[in-house]
């Protein structure tokens, strides 16, 4: 346990390489397909882009950059995240 999703005063803990998903889900985030297709789960990245693994081909089609990524689709590597929705 050595990641962690922050949103505002709120904050998860996860597993170094895990999905972000669950944890997102847990601070609010809406999600739908689950599947990184209808943009719902879109999440800014306030600190700590460079803690999640690089863009999948999904958040490239969307035009997504570092600072703005699925939350569906996204795994933390390790470290701290800042997020916002
Ligand atoms: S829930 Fe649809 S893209 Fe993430």
């Amino acid at each position: 346990m050595c990641a962690e999703i922050i949103y505002g005063k709120k904050s998860v803990k996860l597993k170094d390489g895990e999905q972000i998903k669950e944890a997102c889900r847990k601070l609010g985030v809406p999600f739908s397909c689950e599947q990184g297709y209808c943009g719902i789960c879109a999440i800014d990245i306030l600190e700590g882009e460079d803690n999640l693994n690089e863009l999948d081909e999904n958040e490239k089609s969307m035009g997504l950059d570092r600072k703005r990524r699925l939350a569906c689709e996204c795994k933390i590597k390790s470290g701290k995240v800042k997020i916002n929705y």
